[in-house]
């Protein structure tokens, strides 16, 4: 006898014309109410909602159980769909205008008293969520995170199938290689004293695969990063990696631009306007004071150092001795009162300023602040004129070395003028990265990692400091969401990238001869990039931290809650490894620290 299916609907599906079925359901208790013996259950399953009336006149299950039955109980339940009377439709469910008539309820698993209300409006500490993320993951809200997730992952996939590219993985057991951040570990029994890294990306093998010969490669690709927690990042996330051979920055860009739209249009059904936006380094740095502009509004960075120029006004007048800069920003009408603007120059000055000039704009158009009588009439012309003041308009400027005035201002522009929600997505390019990052001391560091190209190999060889590269990032609404790069190909100029990077030829020998001979084979130009899957996902989702888009994340201090992760092993696990912990750690280790 074939045996009956558990269900044969499901909750969220039914709608007026399903009236009259019978049907069996199966799912969780979402929410019970008493109407004078009557039983209204909200049966929730993975589709959505429906109310189930339990009628003790029709014995749908003994007494007991009826009285006995809790929020997340799991059922199953059989009976007939039926339209609701008029006065009765819930408008605000799909299914609100029918109810299913219960003539059976079984308990599949009784729940115990859960830890916190499921109920999306209850706030619940979130280590609490995590430790729980079994019950968590039942809400409304991270249920509808983990299916975009999965959509926006299809639509990914979909769009490079269609292009031609193969899905290829890497292994996650690696020789370490350097990428920016601290390396995760993993010990190796069969050679004690020796270790595998997990991979930061799959940066280098992915190069491989382009000298082997793949042409159009991507991975869903799990990385791992030793660093410190913020909301945008985890010790390990996802990212949609791909390269590309006899591809070069245009290539990359235009299959990303596919790539997003993809999954734009999948999750918010809208159509992006194409090409995105493209600023150079030099660019957005002058113009928002950060490479990751949020261009969902104006209130640009404007140079001023021209109007101060023979200023004599100390504080505009010494830095442009030094060879800084005078920039201002034209905020609009903020409604600030003095205290406002009192704690705007202690932000700025906790940014690193030396202080901020506040000017508003008077209905006549003369300039009120503190600093107005230091200035010239000209002065003052021209920094209305240059930043289009308008009556009411708050305007601020800060003179300094360049580096910090871009910080400041760019970072009060995002205080002042960032939107609140996600509604509208604003992608943007940055292209025309600097090769290396200059450190107070002078010394060298990739800006991206030291695989990317020079955009000119003497320029690099002569003024490393000043050279451009040909890497390029993706921005969206102020957040780094990926990054990429057309790579060097030619085995003499990555020496020569290593040597400027201070790495001997010896040192480079040995971390990275593998590398450096792979390139002798004949590898192709290539190019490639990675976009951050929780970023992307988080944003869209219009999600504070990517912890909400990540099925089982850590916590900020790096642990699982459910789990126990990281945790403490049986020592003949480390002995086996050839592992001896330090005598102060072992004593924490006994205390159970
Ligand atoms: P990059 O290091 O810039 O480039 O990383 C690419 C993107 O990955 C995301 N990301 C993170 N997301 C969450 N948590 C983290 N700790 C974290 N770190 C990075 C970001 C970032 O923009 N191999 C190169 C790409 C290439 O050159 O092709 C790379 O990994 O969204
Ligand atoms: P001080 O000369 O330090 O008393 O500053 C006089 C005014 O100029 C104060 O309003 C300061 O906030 C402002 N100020 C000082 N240094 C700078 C600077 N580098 N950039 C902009 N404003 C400044």
């Amino acid at each position: 006898m074939a045996s009956q299916p558990l269900r044969t609907a499901r909750a969220g599906e039914f709608r007026a014309g399903d009236a009259g079925r019978d049907v069996r359901l199966a799912g969780w208790v979402d929410a019970r109410r008493d109407h004078g013996g009557v039983i209204f259950v909200d049966l929730r399953d993975a589709t959505g909602i429906v109310q189930v009336v339990l009628n003790p006149a029709d014995e749908p299950a003994p007494a007991g159980v009826l009285r006995g039955l809790r929020n997340e109980f799991c059922v199953a339940v059989s009976g007939l769909v039926r339209e609701r009377t008029p006065e009765t439709v819930n408008p605000d469910l799909p299914t609100g205008g029918v109810e299913v008539a219960a003539t059976r309820l079984d308990v599949l698993s009784p729940a115990e008293a859960l830890p916190f209300q499921l109920d999306e409006r209850a706030e619940v500490d979130e280590v609490r969520r995590l430790q729980y993320r079994y019950l968590d993951l039942r809400r409304p809200r991270m249920a509808a995170n983990l299916a975009a997730r999965s959509r926006a992952i299809r639509a990914m996939r979909g769009a490079l199938d269609d292009a031609g590219f193969l899905e290829v993985e890497t292994p996650t057991l690696i020789a370490s290689t350097p990428e920016g951040a601290r390396d995760l570990l993993v010990p190796s029994r069969l050679r004690p004293g020796h270790f595998y890294a997990l991979p930061q990306s799959p940066q280098l093998f992915k190069q491989l695969l382009m000298i082997g010969g793949v042409e159009r490669y991507y991975q869903v690709a799990r990385c791992y990063r030793d660093e410190d927690f913020r909301a945008d990042r985890q010790i390990e996330f996802t990212q949609l990696d791909l390269e590309g051979a006899f591809w070069g920055q245009d290539d990359v860009l235009a299959t990303l631009e596919d790539i997003v739209a993809a999954v734009v249009s999948e999750l918010r059904g809208v159509e992006l306007t194409r090409p995105f936006l493209r600023l150079t380094y030099g660019e957005a740095m002058a113009r928002y004071g950060t490479d990751k502009p949020d261009i969902r509004f104006g209130m640009e960075i404007t140079e001023l150092t021209d109007v101060f120029a023979d200023t004599g006004f100390r504080a505009f007048g010494e830095a442009v001795e030094e060879g800084g800069v005078v920039r201002g920003i034209n905020a609009g009408n903020q409604g600030l009162s003095r205290a406002g603007l009192d704690a705007l120059v202690d932000r700025a000055r906790e940014l690193g300023a030396k202080g901020l000039v506040w000017l508003a704009v008077e209905d006549g158009g003369s300039l009120r602040s503190p600093v107005a009588k230091f200035l010239g009439d000209d002065e003052l012309a021209g920094l209305a004129g240059t930043l289009q003041a308008n009556p009411g308009d708050l305007l601020l400027v800060a003179a300094d070395a360049e580096p910090t005035v871009s910080a400041v201002l760019g970072q009060l522009r995002l205080d002042l003028g960032r939107p609140k929600g996600h509604d509208e997505l604003a992608f943007l390019f940055v292209v025309d990265f600097p090769v290396f990052d200059v450190g107070e001391d002078a010394t060298l560091a990739p800006a991206h990692h030291p695989f990317t190209a020079p955009a000119d190999v003497a320029e690099m060889r002569d003024h490393p400091e000043t050279a451009v590269s040909r890497a390029y990032d993706m921005v969206l609404n102020g957040s780094e969401l990926g990054s990429g790069s057309e790579r060097i190909h030619d085995p003499e100029v990555q020496a020569k990238v290593f040597e400027i990077l201070g790495i001997g030829a010896e040192d480079a020998q040995r971390r990275f001869g593998w590398f450096l001979e792979a390139l002798r084979y004949g590898t192709p130009p290539h190019a490639g990039f990675a976009i951050g899957i929780d970023r992307m996902i988080a944003i869209i989702q219009g999600e504070p931290n990517i912890r909400e888009v990540i099925p089982f994340p850590k916590t900020q201090t790096g642990g699982d809650p459910l789990t126990g992760s990281p945790s403490r092993v049986d020592p003949a696990q480390l002995s086996e490894l050839g592992i001896e912990l330090r005598p102060e750690v072992r004593a924490a280790w006994e205390e159970g620290d």
